[in-house]
């Protein structure tokens, strides 16, 4: 990784000022008057997001840094400009809202919900190019750049698509807002998130009893005089929004200053990360993402070292605000007790109250025999157990998860209670990059989540 002293005297941040520093995984955008209009048409729209949200959510994880709470970071790993269906949505949030009740009733902790949602549409590659026989195109960086079909036309980078992915972010977070705040987050409707393809599996029988045992609480809050309807909290959720900042000029056209405190927030979503791939210390999106006041997690990778994450804590949180800054380590099984120790050493001695978020995705991904990129549920699993150790060894707060997950009855990881098969893989994968959990699977993750916090 590029050095700059975390101490050195940094030149006036501005939100154009990424622009003068390398930018690792950016798309060669073809026609520059194109990329220009697109920033132009972004710029001149209203706001997502607002700062007093991203402050709320600050506020949110600060509880979590301190221990009083937990987060749940999930979603696809890229959203799709096709699928964007209203049930499609409203699937995706049941499953995660019947997780977020599963942790709060068997652990006892509050849970902060962020989607990689409304606005996950960008991804970055391994390699820059992708090759099948004697063909070479352009990698396919997401949506909001180009499309997966492996064609010449396709795989051309279009900035048009940066305002399609504005507008498809818009109504997924209208939806999403409608539902949270409008009764469909309501505890007496628990039994509802349960799909029918989860209802029948034995995890979702295990959700069944939970979410019985919740209606019986209620009953006996109100028997006991309590009014219900009066109590905000029983009856909506906040359910924030994120994604991985990776193309900046999106970034930079909706990054809006409040009017009544002069603080720059990017207002294409509540959180923001930045992937392993681009959090080069001297690099462009490190830049970017210490000048808004949004929540910032940071990606670390396996080989990460803890003079690495003291100099991003360092430019990202100077002032060590609780709540500011997510490490959000993705190590792969096996390697988690070697790793992660040092890390948390470090941060910890520096006093930045950072909040530690285990991604037990992707550093547990591989090809199987017949071609389909995977993960096993047994490796996640693991790398969770080896990580909550980890914590509880140094008595630091295990703080959260982050996972790819879908509503949908897909086929894409391997085992869990339904013990998926390479052979079953190919029934129904559909993800246009990494394998995401099932809802069953998903489900099936809380319960083991919710057992590890509460050891
Ligand atoms: C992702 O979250 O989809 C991703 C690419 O993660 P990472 O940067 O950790 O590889
Ligand atoms: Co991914």
């Amino acid at each position: 990784m590029s050095a700059i002293r975390a101490n050195e005297p940094r030149e006036q941040w501005r939100t154009s000022s990424w622009r003068t520093r390398p930018a690792e995984q950016q798309p060669n955008w073809p026609d520059a008057e194109d990329l220009k209009d697109a920033e132009a048409t972004l710029a001149g729209l209203p706001p997502l997001v607002i700062a007093s949200e991203a402050r709320r959510l600050t506020s949110a994880l600060a509880q979590v840094s301190r221990g009083e709470a937990f987060v749940l970071q999930a979603g696809d790993c890229a959203e799709s400009f096709r699928e964007f269906s209203a049930d499609c949505i409203r699937d995706k949030l049941k499953v995660i809202l019947q997780m977020a009740v599963t942790l709060t009733y068997a652990a006892g902790v509050p849970v902060v919900k962020v989607g990689r949602i409304a606005g996950q549409f960008a991804k970055p590659r391994t390699s820059p190019v992708e090759r099948i026989d004697a063909v070479e195109l352009e990698a396919f960086r997401g949506h909001m750049v180009n499309d997966e079909a492996f064609d010449p036309v396709a795989r051309r980078p279009d900035a048009s698509r940066l305002v399609a992915a504005y507008h498809q972010a818009a109504a997924t977070l209208n939806l999403l807002r409608a539902f949270t705040k409008g009764g469909f987050a309501d505890l007496s409707l628990v039994h509802r998130w349960n799909q029918q393809f989860v209802a029948s599996s034995n995890q979702g029988r295990r959700y069944e009893q939970i979410a019985g045992e919740i209606d019986r609480a209620l009953r006996f809050m109100a028997a006991c005089g309590i009014d219900l309807a009066a109590e905000e909290s029983l009856h909506e959720t906040d359910f924030w929004t994120g994604h991985e900042a990776l193309i900046l000029e999106y970034e930079e056209a909706l990054t809006r200053q409040d009017s009544l405190t002069g603080d720059w927030v990017d207002t294409s979503a509540h959180f923001l990360w930045i992937g392993e791939r681009t959090r080069q210390l001297g690099g462009a999106h490190v830049e970017f993402c210490s000048g808004v006041i949004n929540p910032i997690g940071v990606k670390l990778g396996p080989s990460t070292t803890p003079d690495e994450v003291l100099a991003l804590c360092a430019v990202l949180d100077p002032e060590r605000t609780p709540g500011r800054l997510t490490l959000i380590t993705r190590i792969g099984t096996g390697r988690v007790a070697d790793v992660l120790p040092p890390l948390i050493e470090t941060v910890r001695d520096a006093g930045h109250p950072v909040v530690w978020v285990c991604d037990p995705m992707h550093g547990n991904t591989f090809t199987s025999e017949n071609g389909r990129k995977t993960r096993r549920f047994g490796d996640i699993v693991e790398e969770l157990r080896e990580w909550f150790g980890v914590h509880r060894a140094m008595g630091s707060w295990p703080g959260g998860v982050h996972v790819e997950l879908t509503g949908d009855d897909v086929t894409e990881c391997l085992g869990g209670a339904e013990a998926i098969g390479e052979d079953d893989l190919g029934q129904r994968y559909t993800t246009m990059c990494d394998p995401r959990l099932n809802a069953r699977q998903s489900l099936d993750l809380a319960f083991d989540v919710a057992e590890l916090l509460r050891s």
